[in-house]
């Protein structure tokens, strides 16, 4: 008899599944546990997005759009990155629209990538970077960051990292999974070190709009920058719009039209309703994004101020809506602590090491959640430090 053959294909197969995932899999059986690990708003998409997203239906616009995004979209778009990123890109060569940001990420790699080059990845990061480099053929570079340094890169970690092989340097600030955000002196850092080493910069920078300082500095603002970047966004953290699925790509025209070709392949174009939509996100919705910031500050204070109180010390997060406190004072390891916790006071956090390996000895604490969720969270998780540390 022939020998039978996987009928999976061997990268695939051998990707780890997401550290992720496996929690989650444990609160979905758990109905009354509290979580704060999910990486979502809480908020609902504000009405005036919604609304144009119904009259867009109303009037019947259900076809395909152009592969790049419609025109209007992208337009929109280059004048909120000039305004914001303080980078200006041509709507018709310069931009992409996307199936969230995840999309772009996932093309911009295989896009970019020959097989075997290297990827600096500075950790922890989000869970889905590691596994696209590999699907797009890379070897993935792990830059360790530390608490001790604000979870920011560094140019001295990049180049240990570098076996002279980078191709490119993935990256997200602000960051989740820590809520680090990069001054302007680390992101000229980081872009002269790309530059002297030739590498292309994959810069996600979904979170832009959540920082609490209001101190974003895009990697495609400085000298230098814009031209090795391909910059990365989305709609889903800070017009709360997950569920639409909706993103974007800009850089140099080269890459972008590449990139178009591999999407058109793909996806052929991201929902018509969500593109549609987008137009008021960026055109209308300033007040509503302040008011989610406004909100996501207020929480911030309060949990990281407990996680402190309670002997979990936490970096202060600068951005995005997490908070990433260390474990070290309880003596367990980040997943031995996640599933105590979850099986004994029932509040769910996402192990550190599920963002790489020195995310080890620290949990990942959401707080788009409401303010009365993660009073209850933080009150068990309080009693269960109390409980292990007797
Ligand atoms: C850093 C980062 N990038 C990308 C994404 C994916 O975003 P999207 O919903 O636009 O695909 C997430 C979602 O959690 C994220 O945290």
């Amino acid at each position: 008899m022939a020998e039978t053959r996987s009928r999976i294909a061997s990268r695939v197969g051998a990707l780890p599944p997401s550290g992720i995932r496996r929690f989650f899999d444990l609160v979905e059986k758990m109905p009354e546990a509290v979580s704060l690990g999910i990486g979502e708003p809480d908020f609902v998409t504000p009405w005036r997005i919604r609304e144009t997203a119904i009259y867009s239906l109303e009037r019947g616009h259900t076809h395909y759009t152009p592969n790049q995004g419609t025109r209007e979209l992208r337009e929109k778009l280059a004048s909120y990155l000039a305004r914001k990123f303080g980078a200006a890109y041509d709507p018709d060569a310069e931009l992409l629209i996307t199936v969230g940001a995840s999309e772009a990420i996932d093309v911009a790699l295989r896009t970019i990538l020959e097989p075997g080059d290297g990827v600096l990845v500075p950790q922890p990061c989000f869970v889905s970077y590691v596994p696209c480099v590999v699907l797009a053929g890379g070897c993935a570079r792990p830059v360790s960051t530390v608490a001790e340094e604000g979870f920011r890169v560094q140019v001295e970690g990049l180049a240990q990292a570098d076996d002279g092989n980078a191709r490119a340097l993935l990256m997200g600030y602000p960051n989740n999974p820590t809520g680090a955000t990069l001054t302007r002196a680390d992101v000229e850092g980081v872009v002269g070190y790309a530059a002297e080493r030739d590498l292309l910069v994959v810069s996600d920078e979904i979170y832009a709009e959540l920082t609490y300082d209001g101190s974003h500095v895009s990697v495609a603002s400085v000298p230098g920058g814009k031209e090795r970047t391909i910059l990365i966004g989305g709609f889903s953290k800070a017009w709360a719009m997950t569920g639409w699925r909706l993103g974007f790509a800009a850089g140099p025209a080269e890459i972008i039209e590449a990139m178009t070709k591999l999407h058109s392949y793909t996806v052929m174009c991201p929902p018509t309703v969500a593109q549609e939509a987008a137009v008021e996100a960026l055109e209308g919705c300033e007040g509503e994004v302040d008011e989610m910031r406004r909100e996501y500050n207020q929480r911030r204070r309060v949990v990281v101020n407990r996680l402190n109180a309670m002997g979990l010390t936490c970096f202060e997060p600068r951005g995005a809506f997490y908070a990433f406190p260390s474990i070290a004072s309880t003596g367990m390891g980040s997943e031995e602590f996640a599933e105590r916790l979850l099986r004994e006071e029932k509040v769910a956090v996402v192990p550190g090491a599920a963002f790489g390996d020195c995310g080890e000895g620290f949990v990942r604490c959401s707080y788009a959640t409401s303010m009365s969720v993660l009073e209850e969270a933080l009150g068990r998780i309080r009693a269960f430090v109390e409980r292990v540390g007797e």
